[in-house]
């Protein structure tokens, strides 16, 4: 898929108030500091539309970009951010919850996983929270560049491994990079089928 344009459109917190056009979205989920917004950014050929940050936490709200003036990518904050408070935490929860809960055009999430790391509970949790739910997902594993291929090879079948004690088949997975734009061209190859695929949005 060719980017002809990737605009922000606007961030909020509040579901009730993200752009009320039906054009699909795919959001884009997963632990603080795991890379989301440096994904977007290496998918639309931007350096700064999504803010980034060596910082967890950075982003807050529920960001649209307009991408193609057809579609939307979906900027979330991310989950298990230890600094904030046990309150605002759960805020930050309920709206991302909702978010995925009320979303009607929101066509796949991505929940993203840091490669080099073992399955962690919250990301497993949250993943069987959206298979309950009936969220449809995909995973994406990021910061390729820091493993050796044999150590990421293991590390995705040591994934695969432990998604398989709950769940009957591994999700469509996608391993990138922001770095070296690993991945780039299937992830958007996949939106951009799903798009085509779509009818009365
Ligand atoms: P929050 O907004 O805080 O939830 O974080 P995020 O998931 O949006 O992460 P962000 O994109 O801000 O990246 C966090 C840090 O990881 C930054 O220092 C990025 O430069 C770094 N990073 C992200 N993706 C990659 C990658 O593919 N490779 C490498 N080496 N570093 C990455
Ligand atoms: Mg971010």
């Amino acid at each position: 898929m060719q980017i002809k344009s990737a605009e922000f459109v606007m961030s909020n917190s509040d579901v009730a108030k993200c752009p009320k056009d039906r054009m699909p979205e795919y959001a884009f989920i997963g632990r603080s500091n795991v890379g989301k917004s440096s994904l977007i950014n290496m998918l639309m050929l931007r350096k700064n539309l999504a803010k980034t940050s060596g910082r967890p936490g950075k982003t807050q709200l529920i960001n649209h970009f307009l991408i193609n003036k057809n579609w939307y990518l979906v900027d979330l904050p991310g989950y298990g951010y230890a600094r904030v408070s046990k309150s605002s935490k759960k805020v930050f929860q309920k709206f991302i919850t909702n978010y995925f809960e009320k979303r009607e055009q929101m066509v796949l999430a991505f929940v993203l996983v840091d490669c080099r790391h073992e399955p962690q509970p919250i990301d497993l949790e949250f993943m069987e929270w959206m298979g309950e739910s009936e969220i449809p997902f995909n995973i994406i594993f990021t910061k390729a560049d820091k493993l050796k291929p044999k150590a990421l090879e293991r590390n995705i079948a040591a994934y695969r491994e432990k998604m398989l004690e709950t769940w009957e088949e591994m999700p469509l997975y996608y391993i990138t990079s922001a770095s070296d734009s690993t991945g780039r061209e299937e992830v958007l190859k996949y939106i951009d089928e799903l798009n085509q695929n779509l009818t009365g949005l």
